[in-house]
């Protein structure tokens, strides 16, 4: 027989599941979860937020100087189009976790083009764990400037240029000149 006591823990399971998982736990991950790069928290060049709600964790190993291991649902963006979220601990040994996304982001919102761990590549055919897990030990494959990667061929004026275009973004800023000869340069580069 079902006491009032069991059905009362069922409906808070029920309700738990309806919330989405507790802090620290894995969820999957969706295109949903992606938006205007501007609404995330500026660390230096690149955005981060957390998707279980603990910004704290992610800003401290963020704004650490030596680094640190990045706390589960962190996510790490430094064009619109690419991301890096951080899984449960042991979710992929192999990337530390990290799960890398290449995305589609338009006015009407992201859509996910790739997504995975050590087999995803940029559009450019690009793998995106090769070069990260060239991170000095210590960064958690968070490469920045001068931690060991392989460069990327933009300048920090084409990447901020790209952030404040980001097509999710309403309000978006205006470019300086100096952000829209990079993005011209970019453009041209492209074609
Ligand atoms: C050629 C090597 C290379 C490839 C390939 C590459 N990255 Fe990066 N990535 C870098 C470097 C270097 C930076 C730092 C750039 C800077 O700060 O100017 C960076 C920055 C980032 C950042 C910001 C945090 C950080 O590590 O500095 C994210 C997030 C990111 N890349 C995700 C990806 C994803 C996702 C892919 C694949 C779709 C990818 N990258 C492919 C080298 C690479």
């Amino acid at each position: 027989m079902r006491t009032a006591r069991s059905s009362g823990l069922a409906a808070l399971t029920l309700v738990a599941a309806a919330l989405g998982a507790p802090a620290g736990a894995d969820r999957d991950i969706a295109a949903e979860d992606f938006g205007c790069l501007l609404e995330m928290t500026p660390v230096r060049g690149f955005y981060v937020s957390n998707l279980h709600g603990d910004l704290a964790a992610t800003l401290k190993v963020a704004h650490s100087e030596t680094g640190g291991v990045w706390p589960p649902g962190s996510v790490v963006q430094l064009l619109p189009n690419e991301a890096m979220v951080k899984r449960a601990e042991g979710h992929n040994p192999a990337t530390r976790d990290w799960e890398f996304f290449e995305l589609d982001a338009s006015a009407e919102g992201t859509s996910i083009r790739a997504r995975g761990f050590a087999d995803v590549n940029n559009r450019f055919g690009g793998n995106c764990f090769a070069c990260h897990v060239q991170a000095n030990p210590g960064r958690d494959l968070i490469c920045e400037q001068g931690h060991g990667c392989d460069p990327i061929p933009l300048t920090a004026e084409m990447a901020r240029a790209l952030q404040k275009t980001d097509p999710r973004c309403s309000n978006a800023p205006e470019l300086t000149a100096e952000e829209a000869d990079a993005l011209a340069a970019l453009q041209a580069a492209l074609d």
